[in-house]
């Protein structure tokens, strides 16, 4: 990207985050987790650049805050939530090296400055175990950094997402697959009743299979 086109995708972010707000939007968030834009600019190995947006840390994160600066011109900074994934590795086009977690450490500290609806972190993708740069336990190495509000993802079920809660390293969980076989998730997770398991050959597909045809009401399956 040139700097220009840097400078009107900040535009276009600000742009949409009040477009969002005005249709009626509780909030947005700022998806930079996942081999997506922000992330490549964070990521040593993808971000090679040698201008204000690559190099030292303050660089390769510029290019989110200065997004996140413009968007709260715009929409109350209570608005916008950030979704980071700090230990993607082998996945996406992302490869950790030795400052892959310093960067998030510091782009997460940092938003101690705002005061944003919340910051949503995912537990790693894949195992982890054996990258010397990686942090396995994302959401307790992460939760003492940040004094706001924390959202964790990536593999809970009802009880380690309770787990999490109580043991104070998050104050939110976010549910992906329980959530796509389970449209009535939380009225399952509140009666205890059985959960729909999910079929990983309908993901990612065309058609109406996977999408509306898991049962609907919990006591359908009870
Ligand atoms: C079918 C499917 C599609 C997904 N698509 C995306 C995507 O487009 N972008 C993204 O960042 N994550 C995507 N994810 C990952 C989810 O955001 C979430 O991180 C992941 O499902 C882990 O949470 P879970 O274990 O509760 O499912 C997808 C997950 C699934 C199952």
């Amino acid at each position: 990207m040139t700097v220009e086109e840097i400078k009107t995708t900040v535009k276009d972010f600000q742009k949409a985050a009040a477009n969002a707000v005005k249709a009626g939007f509780d909030g947005v968030e700022i998806h930079s987790s996942n081999g997506y834009l922000f992330h490549q600019f964070f990521n040593g190995l993808s971000n090679k650049r040698t201008d204000a947006y690559g190099g030292s840390i303050e660089n390769k994160t510029r290019f989110f805050f200065e997004v996140l600066d413009a968007m709260k011109e715009v929409i109350p900074q209570e608005k916008i939530g950030a979704r980071f994934n700090p230990s993607l590795d082998g996945l996406f086009g992302m490869t950790m090296n030795e400052d892959t977690i310093p960067t998030f450490e510091y782009l997460i500290k940092k938003l101690n400055n705002y005061n944003l609806a919340y910051v949503h972190l995912s537990e790693p993708f894949s195992d982890v175990s054996e990258i010397p740069y990686a942090v396995t336990e994302i959401a307790k190495h992460f939760r003492p950094l940040y004094n706001g509000t924390l959202m964790i993802n990536t593999a809970f079920d009802q009880e380690k997402g309770n787990k999490i809660i109580e043991e104070g390293y998050a104050d939110l969980v976010a549910y992906g697959k329980p959530y796509i076989s389970n449209p009535d998730l939380v009225e399952r997770f509140e009666n205890n009743f059985d959960l729909a398991e999910w079929d990983e050959d309908t993901f990612y597909t065309t058609g109406a299979k996977g999408y509306i045809d898991y049962p609907k009401a919990a006591k359908e399956t009870v």
